[in-house]
């Protein structure tokens, strides 16, 4: 018991690898892209105690991982080879003390029933990443912007 304790205490301290790409749409992704990406993410990213958010619009990806660095990486790569996207270029990599999106398995948001500003926000914050020369973290407030458009998918309208 103690030492069970011990070990879910060392858990949390452990570093987390924190990786942000964007990427470019070479399709139109329907909301059935979406369902398979989600589905497929959801096991394996559980598998490999992953969590992250992933945003497109108007054929802009812009997906964070966290996890095990090494776990982080490896899925990254297989992430690039994907045919659905291309252009995928790796904006931020680098170990955090604490998740950003620790209850995130994986959601998948397309931006198009989001507010108009939010939509804005977002393509300016992916066009400021393309241009990045150097990896860097996101920022909070980053993370924050995908977390409410991810949300907004679900509201009817
Ligand atoms: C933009 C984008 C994001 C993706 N994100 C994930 C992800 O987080 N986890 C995952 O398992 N697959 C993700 N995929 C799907 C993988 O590229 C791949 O199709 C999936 O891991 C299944 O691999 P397999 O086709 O070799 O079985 C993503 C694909 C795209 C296009």
């Amino acid at each position: 018991m103690k030492s069970s304790l011990l070990e879910a205490s060392r858990a949390d301290l452990a570093l987390v690898y924190r990786l942000a790409y964007v990427s470019q749409a070479t399709k139109h992704f329907g909301s059935d892209d979406l369902a398979d990406i989600e589905q497929k993410s959801l096991s394996l990213n559980a598998d490999l105690d992953i969590t992250g958010i992933l945003v497109i619009d108007e054929g802009r990806i812009l997906q964070i991982l966290e996890g095990g660095k090494q776990s982080v990486i490896n899925l990254f790569e297989r992430i690039s080879k994907d045919p659905r996207h291309e252009s995928v270029k790796q904006v931020a990599g680098s170990e955090q003390d604490h998740r950003l999106l620790s209850s995130w398995s994986m959601v998948a948001g397309q931006a198009s029933s989001t507010p108009e500003d939010l939509r804005a926000d977002f393509r300016l914050l992916h066009d400021r990443l393309t241009k990045r020369e150097r990896l860097d973290d996101v920022s909070a407030e980053e993370v924050e912007l995908l977390k409410v458009i991810a949300l907004f998918r679900s509201v009817p309208i």
